[in-house]
């Protein structure tokens, strides 16, 4: 079955970049020239999605708006003849269709997945995290899409990480049956630190039977006392295969000052006006290191 829509969670506080996001959602940060989200969907549409489901929670409106028409932006625009302007702003609306639900209280990703049911309802569907930002030649959502097609079984995006860090990270355990795909046979959400048995660690992108939202339904609160994703997936492999796929591309966290910072200069060197000078900017500071 065509994977027709994908899932944002967007509810999250974004505390690790407090006081930045104390107004602002977390989501329109910006890099470079355009807020975090609109690399996530931009991502999905690339994959040839073109149904986003946003799980909100209060004070989140500027994402949906970032989405939607905006009359009077386009009528200023249009009379003053900045063109371009115009057609980057309405490429942004028109890039999807997006539906709200809201996650009425902050009980953690497992639940705001579960939260997405009457919307998505039995269809598979991924699931993206907005702080996993992706550089890659082929969107990592399209390469997992591929891998569903062919295995028609849910998929997690793993990347290895250092074992000093798997605590960080949902871990998964499991079998390689091909270059990059592994047959899951356990996960666990944030291990204890230096108990982790893999390095391959679960980042922001998964493709979901709809079996999922039953596992869900049946999940108790786990670590931090939240109901989580990667809880029910174990179920799910149990009840169900459940694969891991090592994509091809670069991971950024940008839900951390280090990570988008790093993502900031990766998108920046590859930006079409500013990366040249940009370049010759880092060259020049790096003389001085
Ligand atoms: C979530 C998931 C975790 C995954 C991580 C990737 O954790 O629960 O399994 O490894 O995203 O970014 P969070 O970072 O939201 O705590």
């Amino acid at each position: 079955m065509k994977v027709k829509k994908a899932v944002v969670p967007v509810a999250g506080l974004g505390t690790r970049f407090l006081p930045a996001t104390k107004a602002i959602p977390k989501e329109m940060l910006t890099v470079v020239d355009r807020p975090t989200i609109q690399y996530i969907v931009e991502e999905v549409v690339a994959s040839g999605i073109k149904e986003v489901v946003l799980v909100t929670s209060a004070g989140k409106a500027a994402i949906e708006n970032h989405f939607d028409y905006s009359f009077e932006l386009e009528t200023y625009l249009a009379q003053k003849g900045k063109f371009d302007l115009l057609r980057e702003v309405r490429n942004i609306s028109r890039l999807i269709n997006v539906v709200s639900v809201r996650q009425k209280e902050p009980l953690g990703l497992g639940h705001a997945v579960m939260v997405s049911e009457t919307v998505v309802g039995n269809e598979p569907f991924v699931v993206v995290l907005g702080d996993d930002l992706v550089d890659s030649d082929v969107p990592c959502v399209y390469q997992m899409l591929k891998v569903f097609e062919r295995l028609d079984e849910s998929i997690v995006a793993v990347q290895k990480v250092p074992l000093k860090e798997a605590h960080r990270y949902g871990i998964v355990e499991g079998e390689e049956i091909e270059p990059g795909v592994y047959r899951i046979e356990r996960l666990i959400e944030k291990p204890a630190p230096g108990t982790a048995r893999s390095d391959l660690a679960i980042i922001g992108r998964y493709c979901l039977r709809p079996e999922v939202y039953g596992c869900l339904r049946r999940t108790l609160p786990g670590i931090g006392g939240e109901i989580q994703l990667t809880d029910a997936l174990d179920t799910l492999r149990k009840e169900r295969a459940l694969y891991a796929y090592e994509f091809n591309g670069r991971r950024f966290d940008a839900g951390d000052k280090l990570g988008y910072l790093q993502a900031t200069v990766t998108f920046a060197l590859e930006h079409q006006e500013v990366g040249g000078p940009f370049k010759a900017f880092l060259k020049g500071l790096a003389k001085n290191f």
